[in-house]
């Protein structure tokens, strides 16, 4: 689960605002003790960037690394190093900060040689976090790749059947002015969307499996990023003390009973041949092999899905909606193109043949992720064996590798006026000859690394994708969205490498009294 690199910046969100008083000087302790923890340090032939003179001490730095990734990353990409390589200093070791020059070479390494996998272990701590799973085996990738994205629009059928049937439980059904915790709200809604895949559709409305698959990736996050500020030595001592990782421990628990229930009943059926809801956990059950099909593995896996899919989906929704706000010249030609495409694709036909048509919200949700993508720095990789580049860069086992994903989208020599939002961007550059199926969200590319890139790019990018088109094209059409009067885009936070929106930030809604068609058939 690559997945965390992405997870992380939504996670923070609630991780920050229940992270209690004593944690924080929990935490403040170990920020001094990291002076003498054994990181991982630094082993190419690259200089380092963000010092801001000779007698600057290291410890320093990695502080400011915490706060201030981006000015860090986007001084050695623009002053010096675009083509090139160099260090930065993060609080647990040293990341190797790659041109996008060496994408071409080192996207298409195997996980055994160039893992994502273990670069997301060390993020989330996963040995104290209960993610060792994805070390062991990659059947939840598996699933995404060869169940879920073929029969993507089957799934999303599915979602979509869940977030129905909630929205007005979570939405508000006033003609008048409400307050909304939009971030709160896109974590309901996805939660429900993706436990009916995960799970079946029994699970989206499982009150119980809902707060576990939102609040566990929080308290992997939590219990991560306090670990993460104490030398490697004290971490075993330490996990042992964290509430948050009490609490990993009881959803587990109780994330365990719902599963089991499910694998039994699972299994039950295909041996008595009866007809089975498909789900994703039904198919690892299916495909498991030796101990990938044991409860303990299953649950861990399935837990580690919630880590990779809820919060980064999420996290995309609510940026559509501050960019929204920030730009309502958009609404009027994205309702426009939803009403054109559900009425000319009714019923299921929506979700199988328009959510490719709606190509001006896929070119405004490439926009808003390029100004607020989740991470600084993706794909992040460890080098595994040791590797050497056609410039005769040697990079050592162990190496943790990283590109500067968020710099590359705001230099000038890749976007025109990159610092201007321009929502309709990619939409019109598909309208070019021979550009339709180009610059479209879910395309990786060495210019587009919101999803990573390569064979371990995210493999749930393109149900994330429809889940998302799904949920806007319903609440644009049957909702008004603004900012409070006075009121301006929510203030973006950095932590390490993670980006994420203040998480106190509200948005205001009201009913239309619209409907889209393809709801008014369905
Ligand atoms: C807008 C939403 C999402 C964003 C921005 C996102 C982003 C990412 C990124 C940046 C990576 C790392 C890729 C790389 O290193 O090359 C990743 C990996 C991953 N993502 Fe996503 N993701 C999203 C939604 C989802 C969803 C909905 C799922 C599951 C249904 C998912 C499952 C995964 C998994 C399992 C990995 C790890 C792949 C591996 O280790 O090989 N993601 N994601």
């Amino acid at each position: 689960m690559g997945i965390f690199s992405a997870t992380y910046a939504s996670l923070l969100t609630n991780a920050l605002s229940s992270i209690t008083v004593t944690e924080l000087l929990t935490l403040g302790f170990g920020i001094l003790l990291v002076f003498s923890s054994y990181l991982n340090r630094a082993s190419v032939n690259a200089p380092f960037v963000g010092y801001r003179s000779w007698f600057e001490p290291t410890f320093l730095l990695r502080l400011r690394f915490l706060t201030n990734a981006k000015g860090i990353l986007t001084s050695g990409y623009e002053n010096k190093y675009k083509s090139g390589k160099f260090y930065v200093r993060r609080i647990d070791g040293d990341t190797l900060i790659l041109s996008n020059n060496y994408l071409e070479e080192l996207r298409l390494f195997p996980n055994t040689v160039l893992s994502n996998a273990h670069a997301q272990y060390q993020n989330i701590l996963g040995k104290y976090t209960y993610a060792s799973v994805v070390l062991h085996s990659t059947l939840h990738t598996q699933v995404l790749l060869q169940q879920l994205t073929p029969r993507v629009s089957f799934y999303t059928l599915r979602s979509k059947a869940a977030f129905d049937h909630a929205l007005y439980d979570l939405m508000p059904r006033s003609k008048e002015w409400v307050e909304v915790d939009i971030q709160s709200v896109t974590r309901s809604i996805v939660a429900r969307m993706t436990g009916a895949v995960f799970l079946g559709s029994a699970a989206s409305r499982n009150e119980e499996w809902l707060n576990i698959s939102i609040q566990y990736p929080m308290d992997t996050f939590q219990t991560a990023f306090q670990l993460r500020m104490f030398p490697k030595f004290m971490h075993p001592l330490l996990a042992r003390l964290l509430p948050s990782r009490y609490r990993l421990q009881d959803h587990r628990r109780r994330a365990g009973r719902i599963i089991q229930a499910l694998m039994t009943e699972h299994k039950r059926k295909v041996k008595a041949g009866i007809q089975t809801e498909e789900t994703l956990l039904g198919w690892m059950v299916d495909n498991a092999v030796g101990t990938e099909g044991d409860l303990e593995e299953m649950k861990s896996r399935q837990l580690v899905l919630t880590l990779a899919s809820i919060h980064t989906t999420a996290l995309a929704l609510s940026h559509a909606f501050y960019d929204l706000c920030a730009h309502p010249e958009y609404v009027e030609p994205l309702r426009e193109e939803i009403e054109r495409v559900s009425k000319e694709f009714q019923g299921d036909d929506f979700v199988h043949h328009g959510l490719h048509r709606l190509e001006k919200m896929d070119s405004f949700l490439v926009e808003s992720q390029r100004f607020h993508p989740p991470v600084l720095m993706s794909p992040q990789r460890v080098a595994m064996k040791p590797i050497s580049l056609h410039d005769g860069t040697y990079i050592p086992r162990g190496t943790r590798i990283a590109f500067p994903s968020a710099a590359i989208l705001m230099d000038k020599a890749v976007k025109a006026d990159p610092f201007v939002f321009d929502g309709f961007r990619s939409y019109r550059k598909r309208q070019l000859p021979g550009e339709k199926c180009h610059h479209v969200w879910v395309q990786t590319g060495k210019e587009n690394l919101a999803f990573g890139h390569g064979k371990q790019a995210c493999p749930g990018r393109h149900f994330a994708a429809a889940e998302i088109k799904v949920v806007l094209s319903r609440i644009i059409s049957e909702y008004d969205v603004k900012y409070w009067a006075g009121q301006v885009r929510p203030k973006t936070f950095y932590l390490d490498e993670n980006v994420f929106p203040d998480p106190q930030a509200k948005l205001h809604f009201r009913r239309r009294g619209q409907e889209l068609s393809s709801r008014k058939e369905s």
